[in-house]
């Protein structure tokens, strides 16, 4: 069975890991201890860095939207304002797309041309891009929302999306680094 992002037992939000298909065509790098390796200090270690930004970020937001749901109306945009949720979520909203962005038309098309077997670890990849990047769009809209009528109501519908998006990122930068960290083990 080949990849098919659309096919809901490879979507991001479903699976619970890399699908099969995908095991026996990843480097043998995957099996490795990453950070005892002599080229770990390259690229791996910077693209790990950003990943866990983007981790801490999408835990922030969740936890925080799910805190503000226990404030009252009165406080909630004096609360808001104190965390900067604004600020610190259209920080991760844009970190998060220009990352996309690097890969899907920087290293993903070098990596296939490298490695034309991970062509199908790419495309599952690439559409959990774009499962993403709709989640990050239903966040755009929903935190102007809030910050625009700051509410119990405005505020649990930020709090969905954020739920949405820490259980998608987890799942896919998991499975992201699987495939691309042992690539940058090789090349540096
Ligand atoms: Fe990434
Ligand atoms: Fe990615």
């Amino acid at each position: 069975m080949s990849v098919d992002p659309k096919n809901m037992t490879h979507h991001v939000a479903m699976r619970d890991g890399l699908p099969a298909v995908i095991r026996p065509t990843l480097l043998e790098e995957s099996q490795q201890d990453w950070q005892a390796h002599p080229r770990f200090a390259g690229k791996a270690r910077f693209f790990m860095n950003i990943h866990r930004q983007l981790l801490n970020g999408a835990d922030w937001v969740a936890a925080t939207t799910e805190t503000l749901l226990d404030v009252p109306d009165d406080d909630l945009v004096d609360q808001i304002d104190t965390l900067q949720l604004g600020q610190r979520a259209a920080h991760l909203l844009q970190f998060a797309h220009g990352h996309h962005e690097i890969e899907d038309h920087g290293y993903f098309p070098q990596f296939i041309r490298l490695y034309p077997n991970l062509e199908q670890a790419m495309t599952l990849l690439d559409g959990d891009h774009q499962v993403l990047d709709e989640t990050l769009g239903g966040i755009e809209t929903s935190l102007a929302t809030t910050l625009q009528t700051p509410n119990r109501d405005t505020l649990a519908g930020l709090q969905r999306n954020a739920a949405v998006l820490r259980k998608i990122m987890h799942r896919h930068i998991t499975d992201e680094e699987e495939v691309i960290i042992p690539i940058f083990l090789r090349h540096g």
